[in-house]
């Protein structure tokens, strides 16, 4: 590179990244092909609109591309292209649900006459994300959320307290899958509770999408109106997303496509789109499915052993990539934010979070959220999980 800043930046970080151990639960790494699609020429392009109709011209190739990319998102998740239709342009998770919201829920106004719409989504503090409807993303500023959590006694999801919530507030859209939630997600009682209000049923797979695809997680299709996912999690993909929707005569490809373009974006970054072609064609290979198997398997191991070590597991542990630990009450009692820099300074990565009901400030919170995708592409199995294990809490306790 001719810019010496950035490219020893660059080299700073690589090397970094290469000396911890990264339990990042959002975190993954690509391959080398993908970053050659994400730094290639595509990037010049201009390509608003979709294939076939775009507003720029040249772009033959191009829609190529996206009509490849979309091909292999389908065939990922088993879908046929008459029943599911998928938009690849979103250039984040955070906006692909802004997207779908724009698409199906009124934005209340006393020019239409509509009342705001409402989000039933988990609140951040039990595991939901910002854009499920949070006050402080603009999806809370545009509807409202109805918010939910999960139950004191089991830390996990009460369908019959779910439904008191969406009877009495009736939601436009209920939205399922979590940013810090380590369980299974019943998708068949969210599709029922979302019927017993006529609410659309969202499914929100960013972080458990590559569990998804390697059949390692129950999927959401058979159940949801609107699936949406971020590409580079468990999915091992570039920084992206999808919102995939059902064919069924309610025209949800075409609100959904308006709602990306030109409703919140504009011109779709091509290399991205891609990069995330790359990464599905990855994640369609067998050698994925035995990766998907193996991040669960660590995330169990790493679970048990901290909790044999007297870490109080949330929920009792996790069926997924993500584990999350209460530090506070379990342990020595230790807050989250000083158990991740604690642990940041021993060389291992990880964030501070929330744990339900809890008694601390989000700032400071009292657990740790762990994940292992990252880690397993970095090839470590079940024993190095002990030892990470042991690290931790070597670390956390002294
Ligand atoms: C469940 C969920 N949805 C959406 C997002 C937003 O993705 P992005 O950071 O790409 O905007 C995240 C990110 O962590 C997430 O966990």
């Amino acid at each position: 590179m001719k810019d010496r800043q950035i490219e020893k930046l660059i080299k700073k970080e690589k090397e970094h990244s290469k000396n911890v151990i990264n339990l990042i639960a959002s975190e993954n790494y690509v391959s080398s092909d993908v970053l050659t699609a994400l730094g290639s020429i595509l990037t010049n392009k201009y390509a608003e609109g979709y294939p076939g109709a775009r507003y720029y011209g040249g772009n033959v190739i191009i829609d190529e591309i996206e009509n490849l990319c979309k091909k292999r998102a389908l065939e990922v998740f088993g879908l046929s292209r008459d029943k599911w239709a998928v938009n690849v342009q979103p250039l984040s998770g955070s906006p692909a649900n802004v997207a779908v919201y724009l698409a199906l829920v009124p934005i209340g106004s006393p020019s239409t006459g509509l009342e705001v719409g409402k989000i039933m989504g988990m609140t951040l503090a039990h595991g939901g994300h910002l854009t499920h409807g949070h006050k402080v993303s603009i999806t809370g500023k545009f509807w409202r959320q109805i918010p939910y959590g999960v139950s004191k006694e089991t830390e996990t999801l009460d369908f019959n307290e779910l439904g008191e919530i969406a009877k009495k507030e009736k939601p436009n859209i209920i939205v399922a899958g979590f940013t810090a939630y380590p369980r299974l997600i019943d998708f068949k009682k969210f599709r029922e509770l979302a019927d017993s209000v006529g609410a659309y049923l969202m499914v929100d797979m960013s972080h458990f999408a590559g569990l998804v695809a390697g059949g390692v997680y129950p999927s959401p299709f058979e159940y949801a109106d609107i699936v949406t996912t971020t590409t580079h999690k468990t999915l091992r993909g570039p920084r992206s997303a999808m919102i995939f929707s059902k064919i069924d005569g309610r025209l949800l490809p075409a609100k959904i496509d308006k709602a990306v373009f030109p409703g919140i974006q504009g011109g779709p970054h091509i290399n991205q789109i891609a990069a995330v072609a790359v990464a599905l064609k990855e994640v369609s290979k067998s050698d994925f499915k035995r990766y998907a198997k193996q991040i669960v398997k660590n995330a169990n191991i790493l679970a048990m052993e901290l909790a044999r070590l007297g870490w109080r597991i949330i929920s009792g542990g996790t069926d997924t990539h993500l584990i999350l630990v209460d530090t506070w009450n379990g342990g020595v009692g230790i807050g989250g934010k000083e158990a991740s820099e604690k642990l940041e300074k021993a060389g291992i990565i990880v964030n501070k979070n929330t744990i339900p009901f809890d008694t601390r400030t989000p700032v400071d919170p009292s657990g740790i959220r762990i994940g292992t995708a990252g880690e397993t592409t970095r090839r470590k199995k079940e024993k190095d999980m002990i030892k990470i294990a042991h690290k931790i809490d070597f670390v956390l306790r002294t």
